[in-house]
Order: C-alpha cells, then structure tokens, then sequence
C-alpha cells in the first residue's frame, strides 16, 4: 500500500467532510442529539458533524493530515492547540471503512502526536464515545490513558 500521510490543504476539505460523514453515522453525539430532539435549526447531524472539520481546519490547519493511497485521500486526522496550557487535543479522525484495520488509523495519530512534540507541546488530549470500541482499543494501544468519563446533557430551549 503507496501511503503518504500529508499536510491538510484547503481543497482537501469536501473529501474530509464526506469520510466524516460516512464514517460517523451510528457514534456521532449529533445524531444521538437529533434521534432524540429532532432536527435541530434545519440542519441534520451530518451538517452539524460536517461543520466541525471545517471549524476545526479553519481554526488550526497546520494541525490537520491527511492520508492518502495511491493519490486518493482516505483518512485524515484534525487537532486543536492550547500552546500557552502545551497542550494538544486531538479533534477528530476516521479512515475509510474499506481500508480500516490496516494501521492506517494508528500511523494517523502518531503523525500527530510527532507533531505535536514538534510544537513543543507536553500532553495529549482525545475523546471518545464510551461505546466506540475501536477508538477507545486504538488510543489505549499508542499510549493514552483512560482519565475520567465525561456526560454529555442536551435540551430544547
Ligand atoms: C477509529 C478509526 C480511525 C481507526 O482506523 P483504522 O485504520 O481501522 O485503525 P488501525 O488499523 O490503525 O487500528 C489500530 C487499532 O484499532 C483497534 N481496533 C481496530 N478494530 C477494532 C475493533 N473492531 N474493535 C476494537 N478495537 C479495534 C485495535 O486496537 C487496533 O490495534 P491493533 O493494531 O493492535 O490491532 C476507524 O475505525 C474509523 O474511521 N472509525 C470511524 C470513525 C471513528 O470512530 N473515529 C474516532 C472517533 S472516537
């Protein structure tokens, strides 16, 4: 496999959006938001998930990658800084289906942990819904520890 694990680049963002979409159908926190509420302000939880790549490599591309296979993007991993705290959180990942389970996953968060300390940055943060077994193995597996669990609320106003 011809894989190459790159810097994020403007154009790259519709092929972004459309694995996050892909991949995140049935673990993403919007569309257990809109099972529950209902749509929200006219946009559905693909909107709302698509949207957060784009915040995310609006806010700090440098801090994004992506990977690609014979010149095709197949994944792509996003982060976030807190360089005053040294600090850095890991946004959002995801590898197409047809190509998981390969180490393409794993390749994607050292590259950005190596990043990361390139930056000089002390600790690493990411998240994941406690149901989501393969990301919770996945950042055991490169070095993360489990430190507390977070519940997420949600209402109509
Ligand atoms: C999470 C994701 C990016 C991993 O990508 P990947 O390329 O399949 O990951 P890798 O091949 O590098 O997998 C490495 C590790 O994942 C874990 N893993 C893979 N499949 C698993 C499964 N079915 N159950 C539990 N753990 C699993 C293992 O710990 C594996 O380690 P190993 O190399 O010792 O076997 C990919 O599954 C994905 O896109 N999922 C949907 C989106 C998502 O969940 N993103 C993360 C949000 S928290």
């Amino acid at each position: 496999m011809n894989l190459v694990i790159r810097p994020f680049q403007p154009a790259d963002l519709p092929s972004l959006q459309r694995i996050t979409i892909e991949s995140f159908a049935g673990i993403s926190l919007d569309q257990t938001i809109e099972a529950q509420f209902g749509e929200q302000h006219g946009h559905d939880w693909r909107w709302r998930k698509a949207r957060h790549i784009l915040i995310e490599t609006e806010r700090n591309p440098a801090g994004a990658f992506v990977a690609e296979v014979d010149g095709s993007i197949v994944g792509f991993i996003t982060t976030q800084l807190d360089r005053e705290a040294g600090s850095g959180r890991i946004a959002n990942l995801a590898v197409v289906a047809e190509l998981r389970g390969r180490g393409l996953g794993r390749q994607l968060i050292e590259h950005a942990l190596a990043w990361f300390r390139g930056e000089g940055l002390g600790f690493a943060l990411i998240e994941s819904m406690a149901h989501n077994e393969v990301g919770r193995g996945l950042y055991a597996s490169v070095g993360f520890s489990e430190i507390g669990q977070l519940v997420h609320f949600a209402m109509k106003l």
